[in-house]
Parts: structure tokens; C-alpha cells; sequence
């Protein structure tokens, strides 16, 4: 035999040195969920592991991290019914906790880097990411909403804003809108090809955000399509987005792929909270090994062509490789 491919797995020095895809605590962006207030954490009973969080235990979790290697966060406002409206007009408000904890989080923790959610849903008492008028979820009237939004959200001190919404132009818009008030500095990470999925249902859960009436399937994309994620990269791209996300990662591996194989700017991956679901309810009943498990899912959205991953396993991934390194 001329040709033995198992010389080159004979040892865990020559795999080590010849694996093609690495994934490193650096490469993982951790979502945080914020309460306003003080109350203790508490428990998403679909996310195990998961907790909503106020600004004095973010802190403390954001110092662990950034000692493990994590030193991206996406932060996600758990907002009280009190607050929302039609219009999500607290989502811009000066008083705003969620905005007032970036600005905080940013003075505490200046290496660190802060993302945000732009979309109406978390603060929209019909639970949508988009104005719904008359029944029907409007595009161009929630373009502005959705800039002041981020506008309010580089105010604070945000480094990245991640438009999560999928109406139409709104990279241009919310890009424009960010230049006029100086914020050009401030990064876009598109949620480009985000899909209707029922795997956010964990999600909705901790935020208490699902739509009231009807589906997100006018706005968000349909599963079966693949061609219209190239489409959708090549307007943002066009509009000056600075990272294309896919979302969820796992089911949409192709879709990753393609993306990556399509553009030359960074691809971001959004392992969403029932894809973390499934893998820690099978680990909890002993069907998988953790340990195991969990990196080989991660490792398979980098190979597919994810330079960045938006993950619940980050925090568990980076103790994990200190672990082992
Ligand atoms: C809000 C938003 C959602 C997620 C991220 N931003 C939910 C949705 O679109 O309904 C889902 C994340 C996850 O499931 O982990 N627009």
C-alpha cells in the first residue's frame, strides 16, 4: 500500500499538528441575559446552566470569563412588561437599565467587548422585532426605530451593534445613522441569514419575548432556502456590514459554507439556545458525554466555515480547554 492516511493519525503529537480547523476560547462570543434591579439569579428552565443575571453578577461573570479567554459578550435585556409598547420606545429611553449597564460594563471593563440586540421584540408588546400595524409586521417605519435603537446603544458605549430584526435595508439605515452621530468606529455584525426556526425557543423563554399573535416567517427566513442566505449577504455587505452572522449554526452548516465561500468578511455563527438545549438535555439523561459532545459541536460550526461563534457552551468550552491545555 503507497498510501496509509492512519501514518498521519499515529500519535497525538502528529494529530495535534495536523489539525486543519482550531477553535480557540477567543473565537466564542457569550450571550448574557440582564435584569434590571437586584434580584438573584434565576434559572431558565429550558436553558439549563443559564441564568438571568442583574449588572452586579454580569460583572462577576465577565471577570471570570475574561480570566478564561472569553472577552466578547452579547447582552440581552430581560424587559418588564411595564416598560413595553407598540413602538419599543424604551429601547432608546435615557433610563433604559439595559443602556445604562453597557455604559457601566464599559467603564469596569475596557478590554472587554460588548454587543448588543438590535430589534424590537424584547421591548414590543406585540413580542415582534418589527412595528406591527394593522396586523402586518411594516418594514420602513421600523427602520427608524431600529436606528435609534442602536444609535442609543453606541451612546452608551457599545462596540458592536447586532441588527437581529431581518427587515429589509436596515444595515444601510442603521449604518447612516450611526456615521451622523459620529459613531463610525462602532461595528455591525448583521444577523444576515437568520432563519424561522423553532430552535429559539429557550430563548423566548428567558426574555418572555415571543410574538403575541402570528410567526416571524414574513421576516425571518424560510428553512429550505440556502440561495436566498447569498442574496441576503450580498445586500449587507453592500450596505456596510462588518460581520455576517448565520442563525441557528447547526442546522445550517451548508449555509455557513456557503456564506464563507462567498464573501470575503468574517462569518459569525449563532448556536442558538435550543440547539445548546438539546445537546445539555441528552448530556443530563447520560445519552452523550459532555465533554465530548459539546467541543465536537462547536469545532464542526468552525469547520464549516464560522471565524466566530455566539454560544451558551462558551464559558464550559474555555474552562474546558484550560483544562486540557
Ligand atoms: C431577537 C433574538 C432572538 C434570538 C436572538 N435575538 C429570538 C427571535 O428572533 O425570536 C434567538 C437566540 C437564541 O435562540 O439563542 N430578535
Amino acid at each position: 500500500m503507497l498510501e496509509r492516511p492512519r501514518r498521519n493519525r499515529k500519535s497525538p503529537v502528529i494529530r495535534k499538528m495536523l489539525e486543519e480547523t482550531v477553535l480557540l476560547p477567543s473565537h466564542l462570543i457569550y450571550p448574557l441575559f440582564l435584569v434590571e434591579g437586584k434580584a438573584k439569579p434565576s434559572a431558565i428552565k429550558s436553558l439549563p446552566g443559564v441564568f438571568r443575571l442583574n449588572l452586579d453578577d454580569i460583572s462577576k461573570e465577565i471577570e471570570t470569563c475574561l480570566k478564561l479567554g472569553i472577552s466578547t459578550f452579547v447582552l440581552f435585556p430581560v424587559i418588564a412588561d411595564e416598560h413595553k409598547d407598540k413602538k419599543a420606545t424604551y429601547s432608546y429611553s435615557s433610563k433604559n437599565f439595559y443602556l445604562l449597564a453597557i455604559k457601566s460594563l464599559k467603564k469596569r471593563f475596557p478590554n472587554a467587548m460588548l454587543m448588543s440586540d438590535v430589534a424590537m421584540d424584547p421591548y414590543s408588546t406585540d413580542g415582534h422585532d418589527g412595528l406591527v400595524v394593522n396586523g402586518e409586521i411594516v418594514n420602513d417605519q421600523t427602520l427608524p426605530i431600529l436606528a435609534k435603537m442602536a444609535v442609543a446603544q453606541a451612546e452608551a458605549g457599545i462596540d458592536i451593534v447586532g441588527p437581529s430584526d431581518m427587515m429589509d435595508g436596515r444595515i444601510a439605515y442603521i449604518r447612516e445613522a450611526l456615521d451622523i452621530n459620529k459613531f463610525s468606529d462602532v461595528s455591525i455584525m448583521s444577523y444576515t441569514a437568520k432563519y424561522a426556526s423553532a430552535f429559539y425557543g429557550p430563548f423566548r423563554d428567558a426574555l418572555d419575548s415571543a410574538p403575541k399573535s402570528g410567526d416571524k416567517k414574513t421576516y425571518q427566513m424560510n428553512p429550505a432556502n440556502k440561495y436566498e442566505a447569498l442574496r441576503e449577504a450580498q445586500l449587507d455587505e453592500q450596505e456596510g456590514a462588518d460581520i455576517l452572522m448565520v442563525k441557528p449554526a447547526l442546522c445550517y452548516l451548508d449555509v455557513i459554507h456557503l456564506l464563507k465561500e462567498n464573501t470575503t468578511l468574517p462569518i459569525a455563527a449563532y448556536n442558538v439556545s435550543g440547539e445548546f438545549a438539546m445537546l445539555k438535555a441528552a448530556c443530563a439523561n447520560g445519552w452523550l458525554n459532555y465533554e465530548q459532545a459539546m467541543p465536537e459541536q462547536l469545532l464542526s460550526i468552525k469547520r464549516a466555515g464560522a471565524d466566530i461563534i455566539l454560544t451558551y457552551f462558551a464559558k464550559d468550552f474555555a474552562t474546558l480547554y484550560k483544562k486540557i491545555n
